[in-house]
């Protein structure tokens, strides 16, 4: 009897212990869902909610429709399916639905913005060279040729950037005319949606730097196609002299083939 007593006190403790311990467990490991865990409390069964139609993740609201998409106005483009969607046009629709996408798209051109949405200055043209160095040149080359050209002497310019040398598509010049006309927001739309064949680079590349790579570009057309009248005078008169010395040099050169020529022919007629 004595020996049940003591059983039944000790029982008592131990109990009187758990309680404690019991208490605080339940508050450590409150009833909570692990990710991806199922649930019977919500009617689809998963525990994970999707998004509320329309949130939008801080620091993500794009409402500046020139400073994010090049155009005036953000619904002007079908987003999710960007013209580089050309090659599976092909394989999906055929043709015809392309070409109308294509008129589509044309209609819309007068959408780009002509203006950059923010004051271009010396630091961000190059800024914009720095990104154009690591993300544009290996196709469209250091001076957006795009492809090897021939100059008057018929010497080969090399132009393409490494991969087009290898192989790939040539890229048009960014100095035709075309090109020269087009508006910034063009431009930004390229590098944003990706053009042909040309792969998209809006992961890579944030809006802003974007811009800065746009404003390169005009920089580099500007280079290959600057109006004379807009030269300080000193400036013309440098690039005057230089004219004139390169016509010499290219005279001289000329005089000195053709006098190559004539006087090796004359040998080769004493020879006879
Ligand atoms: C992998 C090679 C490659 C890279 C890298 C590349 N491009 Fe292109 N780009 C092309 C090709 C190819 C075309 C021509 C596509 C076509 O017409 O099908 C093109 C076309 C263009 C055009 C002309 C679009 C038009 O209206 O004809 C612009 C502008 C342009 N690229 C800008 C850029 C800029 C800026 C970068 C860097 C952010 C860049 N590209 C990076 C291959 C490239």
């Amino acid at each position: 009897m004595r020996r049940c007593l003591h059983l039944l006190k000790s029982a008592g403790l131990a109990l009187l212990l758990l309680v404690p311990v019991a208490c605080q467990q339940d508050m450590a490991a409150p009833p909570s869902y692990r990710p991806l865990d199922p649930s019977d409390f919500f009617a689809d069964g998963r525990s994970a909610r999707p998004l509320v139609p329309g949130t939008v993740p801080r620091g993500h609201l794009r409402l500046d429709a020139p400073l994010f998409f090049g155009r005036n106005h953000p619904g002007s483009r079908i987003w999710s399916e960007p013209i580089n969607m050309i090659g599976t046009g092909f394989q999906a629709g055929g043709l015809s639905a392309l070409v109308q996408r294509e008129l589509q798209l044309a209609a819309l051109q007068n959408d780009y913005v002509k203006e950059f949405p923010f004051p271009i200055t010396q630091e961000v043209v190059e800024h914009g060279r720095n990104r154009f160095m690591i993300y544009c040149v290996v196709c469209h080359g250091t001076l957006g040729y795009g492809r090897d050209t021939i100059d008057r002497d018929g010497m080969r310019l090399p132009g393409g950037g490494a991969i087009v040398q290898r192989g790939y598509t040539p890229p048009p010049s960014f100095h035709i005319d075309r090109l020269r006309q087009a508006p910034v927001g063009h431009f930004f739309d390229v590098i944003t949606n990706g053009y042909g064949s040309m792969p998209m680079y809006q992961q890579q590349i944030p809006p802003r730097d974007r811009w800065a790579i746009v404003a390169y570009i005009r920089a580099l057309q500007l280079s290959q196609h600057f109006p004379r009248k807009e030269l300080t005078p000193q400036m013309q008169n440098a690039l005057n002299d230089s004219l004139a010395k390169q016509e010499a040099a290219r005279k001289a050169a000329e005089e000195e083939r053709s006098h190559r020529q004539s006087s090796a022919r004359a040998a080769e007629e004493a020879g006879q």
